[in-house]
């Protein structure tokens, strides 16, 4: 039976009772021989259609894998497609998930944008080629759900956030909670700029996270500090114009971040976390940053 938590007091409980889950130790990445601005599907690509500098691109690109390379992650590439310019968006097209026995699974998402639906098939391929089991949502009744865009394993537990209003449908995490026996927390978007849960709401470890508040209702904003004793708030300019929250945290003491976010900087460094900077200048104008260049895998 689906486990959606809404409520706080379900939530309290439901932390004390979640089963572990390993951090990822491998990381998914498009190559951006293909990336631009071509169409406009966030506020931030407005005004920046064919404005993409495709070296610089492909150097801050590089910059990053190599980021997730020495912090000890073993970097997939796989070749970006003509025709599909947002595919470097990997962290969009699937939601992996490793079960208690080991075995890993992925749910295929169904994008919200026309332009992007015929990215997934090439995920879908990668995954059987690594063995992973694949899983499909009806999309006769799901209008849309963007994998790891919106839907956000909780550091280390058996516990996800998921994100809906703009990208993915609440329905959706009825099938997955359903799909991987997981309890799903439920957090409405309202701020167009914050289109995907992890552009406002980014996990550091298990008690802690980043997030941008407006970009949640009072009740999604009861829950987030009832489940982490560490909430840390990043001021407008560097959520909206640095996508602060679309940091990464891979291994819950790391952080790599747009560079220039530093009040965030300045919060993470108290609360024990090392800070990565990396320019993801060219990224940003199609309404992503470091943690939608990836997806993290096991
Ligand atoms: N241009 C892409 C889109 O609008 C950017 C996706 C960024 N991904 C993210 N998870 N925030 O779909």
């Amino acid at each position: 039976m689906a486990d959606i938590i809404t409520s706080k007091e379900t939530l309290v409980q439901t932390l004390k009772q979640a089963g572990t889950m390993p951090a990822p130790r491998e990381v998914l990445m498009a190559t951006p021989k293909h990336f631009s601005v071509d169409y406009v599907i966030n506020p931030h690509m407005e005004g920046n259609i064919g404005t993409v500098d495709k070296s610089k691109a492909r150097w801050q690109w590089e910059v990053i894998r190599d980021k997730f390379r020495n912090l000890g992650f073993r970097v997939h590439e796989m070749e970006g497609e003509s025709g599909f310019p947002d595919m470097v968006f990997t962290a969009n097209q699937s939601l992996p998930y490793i079960d208690p026995k080991g075995h890993k699974h992925a749910v295929m998402s169904i994008m919200h944008a026309d332009q992007r639906k015929e990215e997934v098939p090439y995920f879908e391929q990668w995954y059987r080629r690594h063995g992973y089991e694949v899983h499909y949502l009806d999309s006769e009744k799901i209008p849309d759900f963007e994998g790891m865009g919106d839907a956000i394993w909780h550091f280390k537990k058996k516990i996800l956030w998921g994100g809906y209003g703009y990208r993915s449908s609440r329905r959706a995490y009825e099938i997955i909670s359903d799909t991987f026996q997981v309890p799903v927390v439920l957090l409405e978007l309202i701020h167009p700029a914050f289109y995907h849960l992890d552009t406002c709401f980014c996990t550091l470890n298990e008690e802690s996270v980043l997030i941008y508040p407006p970009a949640f209702t009072r009740d999604g904003l009861e829950l987030i500090h009832s489940a982490f004793s560490t909430v840390i708030e990043a001021p407008e300019m560097e959520a909206l114009e640095l996508f602060a929250c679309n940091a990464c945290c891979p291994d819950g003491k790391n952080v790599i971040i747009q560079k220039g976010c530093n009040e965030v900087n300045k919060a993470l460094k108290q609360h024990g976390f090392a800070f990565h900077e990396v320019d993801t200048g060219e990224f940003l104008k199609s309404g992503g940053s470091v943690f939608c260049m990836k997806l993290m895998l096991w």
